[in-house]
């Protein structure tokens, strides 16, 4: 019998380096999608740990009907190595979950692109650093993005997908597609900024959070209490500004137009002097009625109170078991 060659060059396995807490995350996900692995970590301890950690995630993933992967079929297409050079062959995608050090990615950058495939997309999980800072001067830096994960992703799989000015629009958006069809939620970020999206936005709450502590207004528990219980709980059911424009009659422009003023206020008393002005109100309203027209607000508002009633009863179920 011959064994049909997969002729989509996507489906050839992918690489991981670094096998700590991202690394063995990303591989659960993309073995429970199917996919080959070939996980690269210098420490030969640490790789030593790789298979039993990978396998009871995928139990648990499996248990929480989460995925349908069979962890003895998953774990046998996963390959572990000590030397990156091995580790990047044949591969079409590689992500990067090493230590947090500019120049230790760099080098890792540098050396992926000798012996990696020549069409395979370079990332880096990175939290903090920029591809245009990993991977500039690089001659493959046109293959080069950020694939930021949120801890962990094989449990929350939106993955922030940022690419340089230098990067391909062929490369990120490979990138997106192989990240989807391991079942990741890719979003693309419109232009490199520290942080991107996802910790400009914790780091707003969390310096305002220690301004509040050190101010004496709430003790650190009281601010877990309120974000956990009131701010996070709603947010799990719609975003920021969808929030607003169900909170107010009128939708998001009413709710700019009415809380603005106190906004800025608050801003202002922490040196931040950025006004909601009628063209940044305009942009997020548009965005909103494309989403949601005015006829559907009723019927929204009762959908995330419903959302929001079923959250709390497995909240209190959830706390139940706990205790
Ligand atoms: N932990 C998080 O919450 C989180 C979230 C998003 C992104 N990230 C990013 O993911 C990356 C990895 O973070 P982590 O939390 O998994 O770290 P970690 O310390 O758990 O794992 C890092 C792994 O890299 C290995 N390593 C060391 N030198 C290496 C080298 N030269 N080549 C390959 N591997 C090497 C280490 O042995 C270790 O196993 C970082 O860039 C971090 O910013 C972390």
């Amino acid at each position: 019998m011959t064994v049909q060659q997969d002729a989509n060059p996507e489906h050839r396995p992918a690489a991981i380096i670094g096998g700590g807490s991202i690394g063995v995350s990303f591989a659960v996900s993309l073995l429970s999608s199917g996919r080959s692995v070939q996980l690269q970590d210098p420490d030969a301890a640490r790789l030593k740990q790789v298979p039993a950690e990978t396998r009871a995630r995928l139990e648990t993933l499996r248990e929480a009907g989460l995925t349908t992967a069979d962890p003895d079929a998953a774990l046998e297409r996963l390959s572990l190595f000590t030397d990156l050079e091995k580790a990047a062959k044949g591969v079409s995608l590689v992500i990067e979950c090493a230590p947090e050090k500019l120049a230790l990615k760099q080098q890792i950058f540098r050396t992926l692109g000798e012996y990696a495939p020549g069409d395979a997309v370079l990332a880096s999980a990175s939290s903090a650093l920029l591809a245009s800072e990993i991977a500039a001067g690089l001659p493959h830096r046109d293959r080069c993005l950020i694939l930021h994960p949120v801890n962990p992703p094989h449990v929350i799989p939106v993955l922030e997908v940022a690419p340089a000015e230098f990067t391909s629009a062929g490369a990120t958006d490979s990138a997106m597609r192989q990240m989807a069809a391991a079942g990741f939620q890719p979003v693309l970020i419109g232009k490199e900024a520290n942080g991107l999206v996802f910790n400009r936005l914790q780091g707003a709450i969390l310096r305002e959070a220690y301004c509040l502590v050190r101010d004496g207004v709430a003790t650190p528990e009281a601010i877990d209490e309120v974000v956990r219980d009131a701010l996070g709980m709603r947010w799990s059911v719609s975003g920021p500004f969808e929030t607003v424009d169900l909170n107010t009659r009128g939708g998001v422009a009413s709710h700019a137009e009415k809380m603005g003023p106190a906004y800025l206020k608050m801003g202002r008393e922490r040196g931040q002097d950025d006004p909601w002005t009628p063209d940044m109100v305009k942009t997020v309203e548009t965005a909103r009625r494309r989403q949601l027209p005015m006829e559907e607000w009723e019927s929204r508002v009762r959908w995330r109170e419903n959302a929001l009633m079923r959250l709390a009863a497995f909240r209190r179920r959830d706390a139940g078991e706990d205790g």
